[in-house]
């Protein structure tokens, strides 16, 4: 095995700041690193996996070693298909342990050579997860300093309605009509 290539599997929806600041440390330290997009998600994800293949493929233009993939079924079938002999993981908090150790070792279980490496994004994202910046943007919050400038962008051409309100004043009450 090529002991360079490293695979980043996740759902990605939408990439955030913390993914991006993993894949920024993934590359430096692997030769190459390959962001794979999980496909047939059970969720039904807000960006369609063609969403998510071009903005990561956008914000990752200028990591030379960084190539965009999606692939289906197992995990560790695909990351044999290209090579790779590790698997990059972000943990955020101590709450993050529990299902990436269960993953690391089911996986580790199905292909015993192929190990896990868990890395930190830095502090000021360690709260940010796709699903709080889903919420965050369906309820008209900003998102600016949690997904890259692109994503929120693509999340506000999505939700339009909703940012559209944001701002505006809340409708007066109808007046009511004197009695004569
Ligand atoms: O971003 P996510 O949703 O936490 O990523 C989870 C992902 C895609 C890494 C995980 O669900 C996965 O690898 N799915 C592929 C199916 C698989 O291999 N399952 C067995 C490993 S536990």
């Amino acid at each position: 095995m090529n002991k360079g290539i490293a695979i980043y599997p996740g759902s990605f929806d939408p990439p955030t700041n913390g993914h991006l600041d993993l894949i920024q440390r993934g590359s430096s330290i692997f030769e190459e690193l390959v962001v794979a997009i999980l496909r047939n998600s059970e969720k039904s994800p807000m960006f369609s996996l063609a969403e998510r293949l071009e903005m990561l493929r956008e914000l990752t233009a200028d990591l030379p070693n960084v190539r965009i993939d999606t692939f289906g079924g197992l995990m560790v079938e695909y990351a044999k298909s290209i090579d790779a002999m590790c698997v990059l993981r972000g943990i955020r908090a101590v709450s993050d342990y529990e299902y990436e150790l269960q993953m690391a070792l089911m996986n580790r279980k199905l292909e015993p050579s192929l190990e896990t490496v868990f890395m930190m994004p830095a502090l000021k994202y360690s709260y940010v997860s796709s699903r709080l910046v889903r919420e965050v943007a369906q309820a008209a919050g900003p998102v600016q300093e949690l997904v890259p400038e692109a994503v929120e962008q693509k999340l506000r051409a999505k939700l339009d309605p909703a940012y559209k309100l944001q701002g505006e004043r809340e409708p007066e009450a109808p007046k009511r009509r004197k009695k004569k």
